[in-house]
């Protein structure tokens, strides 16, 4: 095979990686990455990415998390060679997009965040087609494999335009891997898919994970990140604002609340009550204390002494959703400075 021969069984299947070819620490590494869109007639130009640095582990499901216009989808179509980057280096299991572009678009299979699948072939055709245009030869295809890990194998025969919004997403990903990259790339994959499908999909990418490929996927949806990735960056204004194993984004925060409803509203916070300094808002009080102090035998104890009469108690973790607000608000502080554009509104939860 000529040196430059895209890898078609790359290293991270059973087989490659027992011929003794050594597998890369970071299955997609980039670094000072930049791109600038450039203005037309009336359009201005565009820094849809500054300075991107990030190392993504082989084998790590990781997540990159930001709002609307955060740059998400430039990065990932960067990596995919479908937008050219202005600034930076990027590498794919190993291999530079400049330099070694036939193996790095080898070892990388998008699925893009817009839909676009011919509606007259059936999800078998597609895939061959795909395969063919990777030069997979006939006796290495694994069509029927590949549409059976997605549930799509009773759909094989279908016209693509019969299949229900979250079948075509999966049918995407399943085009995405007719070349069993190593690495996968998910622009969104279950945006206006629901709770069912999306739980499903998300059964899945784990599945492929488990397998042993590497998974990037952008998302809107916390909870998404949180339930999923193993580690996740945070992408605002098109710099990396957080890149953390969840876990430690998750206690980044170290806070808790507890909410207390009382049975009669109080017009100011009682005495006994003051060196906690709640939040009174009616028959409200919310205490905000560090995890690690756990003050909250204090805060009981108290609450009895002042008197009040309590309806109710109840206490809420701090959640990604408060990291995600904490640090894009700070960032949107520092860039309001700079002159950079506000992206839209941050994200909402209500959206999952
Ligand atoms: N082809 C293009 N020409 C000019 N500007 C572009 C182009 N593509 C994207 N942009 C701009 O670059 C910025 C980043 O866009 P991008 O699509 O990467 O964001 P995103 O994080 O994927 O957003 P979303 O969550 O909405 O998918 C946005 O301001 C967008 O308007
Ligand atoms: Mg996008």
């Amino acid at each position: 095979m000529p040196k430059d021969q895209p890898q078609l069984m790359p290293a991270a299947h059973p087989a490659a990686a027992a011929s003794g070819e050594s597998l890369p620490v970071n299955a997609v590494e980039v670094s000072g990455l930049g791109k600038v869109y450039k203005g037309s007639g009336r359009t201005a130009a565009k820094r849809a990415l500054d300075d991107v640095g990030l190392e993504i582990p082989r084998g790590s499901l990781f997540g990159l998390l930001g709002p609307n216009g955060a740059g998400k989808s430039t990065l990932i179509n960067i990596l995919a060679g479908l937008v050219t980057k202005t600034e930076g280096t990027a590498k794919i299991w190993g291999y530079d997009i400049d330099r070694q572009t036939r193996q790095a678009r080898a070892a990388i299979g998008v699925v893009p965040q817009e839909l676009n699948i011919d509606p007259f072939f059936t999800p078998r055709e597609l895939l061959e087609l795909q395969a063919g245009l990777y030069g997979v030869p006939p006796r290495e295809r694994k069509t029927m494999e590949i549409l059976d890990i997605l549930g799509l194998a009773d759909k094989a025969e279908a016209y693509t335009r019969t299949l229900s919004g979250g079948m075509r997403r999966r049918l995407m990903v399943a085009k995405a891997m007719v070349h069993n990259p190593p690495v996968l790339v998910l622009d969104e994959p279950t945006a206006g898919v629901d709770i069912e499908l999306r739980q499903q999909l998300w059964g899945r990418v784990r599945d492929l994970n488990a397998l042993g490929t590497t998974i990037l996927l952008t998302t809107h949806y916390l909870e998404e990140a949180e339930e999923l990735c193993d580690e996740i960056a945070i992408i605002n204004h098109g710099r990396v604002i957080a890149c953390e194993p969840t876990p430690t984004l998750l206690r980044r925060l170290d806070s808790k609340e507890l909410q207390v409803h009382l049975c009669q509203p109080l017009e100011r916070v009682p005495e006994a009550l003051q060196p906690f300094e709640p939040e009174l808002s009616g028959d409200h009080l919310v205490f905000r204390y560090r995890t690690s102090q756990s003050p909250v035998a204090d805060i009981l104890d108290a609450l009895s002494r002042s008197g009040v009469r309590v309806q109710d108690i109840r206490t809420e973790e701090a959640d990604l959703e408060d990291i995600f607000l904490q640090l894009t608000r700070g960032a949107h502080r520092q860039s309001m400075g700079a002159g950079v554009t506000p992206s839209d509104a941050p994200l909402d939860k209500a959206r999952a």
